[in-house]
């Protein structure tokens, strides 16, 4: 039976790694501390759903990374945020992970993809777009915030029956997740919500659904939307129409309206922001089109001033 592996003890992390464990799925937890490792190893991981009920109280067998010599028979689930894919952990990840192994990337933002094929050559990377929203409370507790997709890259070098292995036990789990050929859009539509939800919530410190309680803040969200979707549509997000994409950038407020953006915790926690993955990535992407950002630079600038 193939073990799936998540690597990460955040929010994400400890949400996949407890509900893929709770149905029955083969599991195990990799952190990033022997602390954290050792915590759940003695009580198992908590998940509540949004009002703090608990859903769930799984055992799991966790290990920290720098324990992992090989992970032979598993696929990885990468559930770290950008900010950790440093040098380290890639030469961790080569090391352990062999050539034809199939590592998850669920990262927000861009540039990750580009960083794991250079460091993970012969790999096979799927990328993962989610939009469920989670709040880690401790080390070995989790709430489950909000409900949303997940889609996994369809990719035609990618072993079918290890996409429906993905597919399925993800399913299984309880989570909305499906097969997608088109992930670039996918992707683009992520960094698109995150551009505009990630920065606004961290900067007035408010739950994703508190962002469109008012005129203002909608305002507010309309001109960095506007200002993103244009750059984005000349980097390819083709499909969706204005107002398609702007009902789901409210949707997801809504569909995660108790949850505080990845962002906001965090900001909340001084921890190093992904801002830099994602409205950063815009203005980047603006220079290369010799397109002015304004709105993106300035919440950029904010965040980095705040954290
Ligand atoms: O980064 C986040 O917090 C999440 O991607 C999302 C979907 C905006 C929910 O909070």
């Amino acid at each position: 039976m193939t073990t799936i592996a998540v690597l990460g003890g955040g929010s994400l992390g400890l949400l996949l790694a407890g509900k893929l464990k709770a149905s029955g799925c083969s599991c195990v937890l990799w952190t990033r501390t022997d602390s954290q490792a050792a915590l759940v190893n003695s009580v198992g991981i908590t998940i509540e759903d949004h009002t703090g009920n608990s859903l769930n109280s799984v055992t799991i067998h966790a290990c920290s990374l720098e324990e992992v010599t090989s992970s032979d028979n598993r696929v990885v689930l990468l559930a770290v945020k950008q900010t950790a894919l440093t040098s380290e952990l890639l030469t961790k990840l080569a090391s352990i992970i062999p050539v034809g192994g199939a590592l998850v990337l669920f990262q927000n933002g861009v540039g990750h993809v580009e960083l794991l094929e250079q460091a993970l050559p012969g790999r096979r990377l799927i990328v993962a777009v989610t939009t469920e929203g989670a709040h880690r409370l401790d080390a070995t507790t989790v709430r489950h915030t909000g409900h949303g997709e997940t889609r996994l890259s369809d990719n035609s070098d990618i072993d079918p029956h290890l996409l429906s292995f993905l597919e399925q036990s993800l399913k299984q789990a309880g989570f909305s997740a499906f097969l997608s050929k088109e992930l670039g859009e996918a992707i683009l539509r992520k960094l698109l919500i995150n551009a505009i939800i990630n920065p606004l919530t961290a900067i007035m410190r408010i739950r994703n659904g508190e962002l469109t309680k008012s005129a203002a803040r909608l305002e507010l969200m309309k001109a960095l939307f506007d200002e993103t979707l244009d750059i984005l549509r000349d980097y390819g997000l083709g499909k969706q129409s204005e107002a398609e994409l702007w009902d789901t950038v409210l949707n997801v407020c809504s569909a995660t309206s108790h949850n505080e953006s990845s962002m906001l915790q965090d900001v909340v926690l001084h921890k190093e922001t992904e801002i830099e993955y994602i409205n950063g990535a815009i203005c980047r992407i603006a220079t290369q089109q010799g397109k002015q950002a304004p709105w993106n630079e300035a919440v950029t600038a904010l965040i980095k001033a705040i954290n």
